[in-house]
């Protein structure tokens, strides 16, 4: 990593052991101080046996197992997640740009469309994994799942409500007020509803085969698979895309090593900006939270604005503008192979992308 890009990354320097760990491929691997913090922190998922398989040294970690969640919240988040009376107009609810059983974004969009037809600022992330970023959006300017409800809420181009809104349609149905209090013990409030989805968000995360391999059953991926695997780590995409999530855990600049947005040739607008549009800092210009690849072979067209049709089109621009290199068309190939296999399993036929 260059000075540069590690400038981007102080925000991360507070969170979870977890967040620690995943930053190993960042400093030297193995130093006394980082293996406690990895023991402690897989310890502390209670899962201990698991250190003994070998993946503690891996700069990528398995999924923990989800953790135990209310299972009436759970349902009425999932309710609420597909419910359209959450938009001014009724047409539009979360699921319309995050298709769970499709990868949790809104699968071909560019950028995604909200009330009356209106295109967005930004490409649709997944948020099947969304629960193990250390920030929500692009620009990270949410800190949580529960706050990052409140500001597509309100988004003009998004669901154009509010709270208020949101509360008086719902109280009107019966069945769902029922819910409600089943669930909470209370009549439904902006509290509530927003813990009840990203409770809902917390249920989704699923291993994928490469959760297998990293758990030791070498077979669950192809030999072509762990060579891609073994190039995302040689050339590095891993000081950048890490952890449980793949990314999801720092902020970097995109073109760190060439001029994405020169290339590209539209011109820049706001939601190009980043995280600059969060801190005002001229360092932060460009600057983005480093997407999860988790699901990635599902959420094409790629990057924050969308404009990457293929999986091997954006590892090719990944090479140039981050790592500074021309990708052959081999290295593409199998990096492509290994990105499939972070696939959630039950999704993967539908995919397509089996091996
Ligand atoms: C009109 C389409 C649309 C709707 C409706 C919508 N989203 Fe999103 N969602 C997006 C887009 C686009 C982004 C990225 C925006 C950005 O980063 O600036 C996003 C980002 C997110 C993120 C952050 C993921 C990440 O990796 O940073 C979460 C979580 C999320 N949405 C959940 C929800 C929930 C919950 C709802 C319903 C309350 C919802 N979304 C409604 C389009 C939508
Ligand atoms: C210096 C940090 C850095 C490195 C190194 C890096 N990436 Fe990225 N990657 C990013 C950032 C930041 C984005 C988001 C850019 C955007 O959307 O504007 C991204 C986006 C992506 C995406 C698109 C994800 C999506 O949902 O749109 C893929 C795929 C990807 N990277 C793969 C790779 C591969 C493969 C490598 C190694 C060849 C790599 N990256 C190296 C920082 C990095």
């Amino acid at each position: 990593m260059s000075g540069k890009t590690r400038e981007n990354v102080p925000i991360s320097r507070r969170r979870t052991s977890r967040n620690n760990i995943s930053r190993w491929a960042c400093h030297v691997i193995g130093s006394v101080r980082h293996v406690a913090i990895g023991l402690s922190s897989v310890l502390a998922l209670g899962s201990g046996a698991a250190l003994a398989q070998g993946f503690g040294k891996e700069p990528i970690k398995p999924l923990p197992p989800n953790p135990a969640l209310d299972t009436a919240k759970v349902e009425l988040g999932r309710r609420l997640f597909n419910d359209p009376r959450f938009s001014d107009d009724g047409s539009t609810s979360c699921a319309s740009c995050h298709v769970v059983a499709q990868g949790g974004a809104d699968r071909g969009k560019r950028v995604s469309v909200g009330v009356r037809r209106q295109d967005g600022e930004a490409n649709s992330p997944s948020i099947l994994t969304a629960a193990y970023n250390f920030r929500q959006f692009w620009d990270g300017r949410s800190p949580s799942l529960e706050d990052q409800i409140s500001h597509v809420l309100v988004d003009p181009r998004e669901l154009a409500s509010t709270w208020p809104a949101v509360i008086q349609r719902l109280s009107k149905d019966a069945d769902l007020v029922n819910a409600v209090r089943a669930a909470y013990g209370e009549a439904p409030s902006q509290q509530n509803l927003s813990e009840a989805i990203a409770i809902y968000e917390r249920s989704l995360p699923e291993a994928s085969r490469f959760d297998r391999f990293l758990r030791d059953e070498k077979e669950a991926i192809t030999a072509e698979e762990r060579q891609g695997y073994e190039k995302f780590k040689s050339y590095g995409c891993v000081a950048c895309h890490q952890g449980v999530n793949v990314g999801g855990n720092m902020f970097q600049r995109l073109g760190t090593l060439g001029d994405y947005f020169a290339d590209r040739g539209a011109p820049v607008t706001r939601v190009d900006l980043g995280r600059f549009n969060v801190t005002g800092k001229e360092s932060d210009r460009y600057v983005f939270k480093v997407p999860s690849l988790r699901n990635v072979a599902l959420t094409a067209p790629y990057f924050h604005d969308g404009s990457v049709a293929t999986l091997e089109a954006a590892i090719d621009a990944m090479f140039r503008y981050q790592l500074g290199r021309v990708a052959s068309a081999e290295d593409q190939r199998l990096i492509a192979r290994f990105l499939r296999t972070l696939t959630a399993q039950s999704l993967e036929k539908s995919a397509g992308n089996a091996p």
